[in-house]
């Protein structure tokens, strides 16, 4: 099996070696070693929180109620989060030109904390806050954050993270980005995602559908395993990156 794993890394490893337009599609499993806990498998989010929390017309109406499980759900440990290997990897592939652009259905921030610019927030992120009554946006840092709920400094509306709600568009500009690149695509690595939620989870999908080779990233078969992937890498994403980086520089030396 030992001998097999290498194989298939090796396979990897040639398939990035060989791409023209890297693009990365990632979830919540790749900011798992930071830290961070998933939505979903043992200890998730939603194991221990009601969905209903984040659905718009939900938070609308009890904002009150909502505030105090969102900043557990999210702020609490987002903010303490660091980048972690499998972070610091696709940064480096951006910085030599590798990876092209990264998809992720992250709020976390990591791609940005590790050093990377190209980086598509297809459900937005835990930044910045938006008004529900002006429209204004705000840093987080820029609030009084304490408040319950909290509000807009300049016109006292309730502000929401800006991050996408159950029952709220993707961000136009996200998505079309995101079409953008996943058009380009030769080579689509999917790191760390059950693919399961739609829109995002439609976009590697697309990506077979142009002709890209799936590259997968996951500690246990997602939806796109059985179906459109064409190299498995079963592990985890802070211990399979580096191994594929480091195929890679040995590989030009
Ligand atoms: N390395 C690689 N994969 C991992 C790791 C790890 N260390 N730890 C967990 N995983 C995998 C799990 O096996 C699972 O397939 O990461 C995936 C996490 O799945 P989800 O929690 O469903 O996260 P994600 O796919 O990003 O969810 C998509 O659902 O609730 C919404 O908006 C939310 O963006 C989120 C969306």
């Amino acid at each position: 099996m030992k001998h097999f794993k290498d194989h298939n890394l090796q396979k990897a490893a040639q398939l990035l070696e060989g791409s023209q337009y890297l693009v990365a599609f990632t979830g919540a499993g790749i900011s798992a070693e930071s830290g961070i806990p998933t939505f979903r498998g043992e200890g998730g989010i939603w194991d221990r929180y009601d969905p209903i929390i984040l659905d718009i017309e939900y938070f609308k109406q009890n904002a009150a109620k909502a505030w105090p499980k969102i900043k557990e759900m999210f702020y609490k440990t987002i903010d303490k989060a660091q980048p972690n290997p499998a972070h610091k990897i696709l940064a480096q592939w951006e910085k030599r030109g590798l990876l092209k652009s990264t998809i992720t259905q992250n709020i976390d921030n990591l791609h940005q904390k590790a050093g990377q610019k190209q980086v598509i927030e297809f459900h937005g992120n835990t930044r910045d806050l938006i008004c529900l009554n002006c429209n204004k946006k705000w840093p987080v840092k820029k609030v009084d954050f304490n408040q319950n709920p909290v509000k807009c400094p300049v016109c006292g509306g309730i502000l929401k993270p800006d991050f996408v709600f159950f029952g709220e568009p993707i961000p136009s500009q996200a998505y079309q980005d995101a079409v953008n690149a996943t058009l380009q695509a030769d080579l689509y690595i999917l790191i760390g995602t059950t693919g399961i939620i739609m829109p995002a989870s439609l976009l590697p999908y697309e990506a077979k559908k142009n002709g890209a080779k799936i590259l997968e990233i996951n500690l246990e078969p997602s939806n796109y395993t059985n179906t459109i992937t064409d190299i498995f890498l079963q592990g985890k994403a802070g211990q399979l990156l580096p191994a594929l980086e480091e195929i890679l520089l040995n590989k030009n030396k």
